[in-house]
């Protein structure tokens, strides 16, 4: 089992949505028994909550069902757990960098570095900002998704 971590800050807008699209991809490929997918938030503000209203509705237009997951906060048993963690932005890379052992933190790494089409290396946090902000997530998600599926197939041989 190959197990993926996805966090960002508040785990209600960005995170969610690349758990909600990667686990779309694996399941699409037959893949869904062997990679385990969740999210995370290095902030605990929305512990329980469900995604953002406007982050759900955005991922419905693409086919995308956000409604079931629930907020929780990165733990150090995440940093154990999981072969991949993978921070939204530099502002989490940094605060899990902190939190993790030295040993832990090779598997850290920027969620972007796995995209090809897209040459920014931050999924903006769209909590602020007007409908936009949801769209460029979603293209961000997408094109690093795909990336990070063919890596894990060629390295795990899926
Ligand atoms: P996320 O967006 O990190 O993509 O889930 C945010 C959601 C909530 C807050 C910040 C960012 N907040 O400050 O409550």
């Amino acid at each position: 089992m190959t197990r993926v971590l996805f966090i960002c800050l508040g785990n209600i807008c960005r995170s969610p949505a690349a758990e909600g699209y990667f686990t779309h991809l694996v399941r699409e490929a037959g893949l869904i028994d062997k990679i385990h997918i969740d999210s995370a938030g290095t902030g605990d503000w929305h512990v329980g909550d469900p995604p953002d209203p406007r982050m759900i509705e955005a991922a419905l237009r693409r086919g995308i069902d956000l409604r079931t997951l629930r907020g929780r906060q990165v733990n150090a048993q995440d940093f154990r757990n999981f072969d991949y963690l993978l921070a939204m932005d530099e502002n989490n890379l940094r605060n899990l960098n902190r939190l993790a052992k030295p040993e832990e933190r090779e598997r850290i790494r920027l969620f972007l570095s796995f995209a090809h089409n897209d040459k920014r290396l931050e999924v903006p946090d769209p909590y602020y900002g007007g409908p936009q902000g949801f769209e460029d997530v979603l293209n961000l998600v997408e094109d690093a998704s795909r990336g990070l599926l063919t890596h894990i197939r060629e390295k795990y041989g899926l």
